[in-house]
């Protein structure tokens, strides 16, 4: 298996949120030995705020702005694994910027797994606000899931992730770039 050559300059991680993409994406450039970037980071780094306080000052539209500037800029370097926020697919040229650079792979969860994961108080996400109620939250997922699929489904590959340990995506991933 090591012999195989990875057949991609780069490796994108979309998928909702909390479907996992920067835990798996950690673990997996280092697998790699390539480099690990965050688009959510870079935005932070890039304009010295929070995404929430982007979020709150300028609003989502801004913020998706910066989002499209930023996957174009990482975009033009290589050996990298890219975790990305889970609305960068709502954007036809991201996505077309990822592919032309990568290859995309969407993580996929259930929608009682992401409620779960997203229970927690960091990162703080602007489009589940945890001051709603569990029904509200729920359902917030349900409709923004039901909206995003046919983005997401847009991807090269699509891994399930419900039943699989942080090892298992990762090598799940691996194998599929390879072609195992
Ligand atoms: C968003 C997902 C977040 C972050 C922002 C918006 C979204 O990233 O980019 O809060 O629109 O789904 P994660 O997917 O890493 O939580």
């Amino acid at each position: 298996m090591d012999s195989k050559k990875i057949l991609a300059k780069n490796i994108v991680l979309i998928g909702f949120m909390g479907t996992g993409k920067t835990v798996v994406g950690q673990l997996l450039s280092k697998r790699l030995n390539w480099n690990f970037v965050d688009t959510d980071d870079l935005i932070e780094k890039k304009v010295q705020l929070t995404i929430p306080e982007i979020f709150r000052k300028y609003g989502e539209q801004y913020f998706r702005d910066l989002e499209s500037i930023v996957i174009k800029e990482i975009m033009q370097n290589s050996n990298q694994v890219i975790a990305t926020g889970g609305g960068i697919v709502l954007r036809k040229e991201n996505m077309k910027f990822m592919k032309e650079n990568g290859v995309v792979i969407c993580l996929l969860a259930s929608p009682k797994v992401i409620f779960e994961r997203t229970r927690s108080k960091t990162p703080i996400r602007p489009l589940i606000d945890l001051t709603n109620s569990e029904e509200e939250r729920l359902q917030k997922i349900y409709s923004l899931l039901n909206f995003r699929s046919p983005y997401y489904a847009q991807a090269d590959y699509m891994i399930h992730t419900d039943n699989l340990t942080l090892e298992e995506i990762v090598t799940k991933i691996i194998c599929t770039i390879k072609i195992c």
